[in-house]
C-alpha cells in the first residue's frame, strides 16, 4: 500500500490501524479548537489518523481527503481554518462534527470517522 492509498487506509484489514483501546494521547495534548495527528506502520501498511477537539467534542477520523486521500495537515494543530477542518491539499472545508466537505473539490463527499473516546483523561481507540 501507498501512503496515500485512500481505499487501503479505510480497509479494516489494515494491520496498522491501532486496536481497540490504544491510548493515543492525554486528551490535553489537543487543543481546543485544535487537533493531533498519529501515523502508523505494520509492514506495507499505514495508517494516519487525525484527532480533533472542537465546541466540547472528541472527534477521531481518518486523516484521508476525500479528495485526493491526502492527509489533513502535516500537525494537527493548524487543521483548523476558523470554524472548519480544512484540506492543505486543494483546500476543500469540512465540517468539524460530522466531516462533511462544504466547498472545494469534494463538496457533499465526507471524511471518514475513526472511533475514539476519552477515558479517564485520554483518548483512546474506540
Ligand atoms: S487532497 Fe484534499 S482537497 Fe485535494
Amino acid at each position: 500500500m501507498t501512503y496515500l492509498d485512500r481505499r487501503a487506509q479505510l480497509d479494516p484489514a489494515n494491520a496498522a490501524r491501532p486496536a481497540a483501546g490504544t491510548v493515543l494521547c492525554a486528551l490535553n495534548e489537543i487543543n481546543e479548537p485544535g487537533g493531533k495527528t498519529f501515523r502508523y506502520r505494520s509492514g506495507d501498511d499505514v495508517f494516519m489518523g487525525l484527532v480533533i477537539r472542537f465546541k466540547g467534542d472528541v472527534i477521531g477520523y481518518v486523516d484521508s481527503c476525500p479528495h485526493f486521500g491526502w492527509p489533513l495537515a502535516y500537525d494537527g494543530d493548524h487543521v483548523f481554518s476558523s470554524d472548519h477542518l480544512m484540506c492543505t491539499g486543494h483546500g476543500a472545508l469540512f465540517r468539524p462534527l460530522d466531516g462533511k466537505c462544504v466547498a472545494g473539490p469534494c463538496v457533499d463527499e465526507a471524511m471518514t470517522q475513526w472511533p475514539v473516546k476519552v477515558v479517564d483523561g485520554e483518548v483512546v481507540c474506540a
